[in-house]
């Protein structure tokens, strides 16, 4: 049965986080984002080749735009990139955005008295 564990409080998130937390919990890193208000937890492994996805640069997705013929910028900071290779994730739902066959697992996150923890 999973159970809450201790990443930080909100203050020391937004001091030292550089917008993300990644934590040890039971043997597995698992990282912490903040996307607009709400935490996110994801697991610090790429499916692609173990690398440790959730050190690489958050980003966004591309889609054509309605004209059909230009790219237009999406999901701003939603979406976490491996540094290994650059396959990219959904940081809300674990999905790969470049292969909706792989995704990765995702964790509830609770704030409580300014006090963030994951639910694992
Ligand atoms: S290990 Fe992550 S993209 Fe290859």
């Amino acid at each position: 049965m999973p159970s809450r564990h201790h990443v930080a409080s909100e203050s020391e998130f937004e001091t030292t986080s550089e917008g993300r937390i990644i934590t040890e919990i039971q043997g597995k890193e698992i990282a912490v984002f903040r996307i607009d208000e709400e935490y996110h937890g994801v697991l610090n492994y790429c499916v692609h080749q173990a690398g440790p996805l959730c050190e690489g640069r958050v980003t966004g997705d591309t889609q054509i735009a309605e004209d059909g013929w230009s790219w237009e910028s999406t999901r701003e900071d939603e979406i976490i990139s491996c540094p290994w290779h650059a396959w990219k994730f959904d940081i809300k739902g674990g999905q790969c955005i470049d292969d909706d066959r792989y995704s990765v697992p995702t964790y509830e996150v609770e704030v409580e008295d300014g006090e963030i923890y994951v639910v694992a």
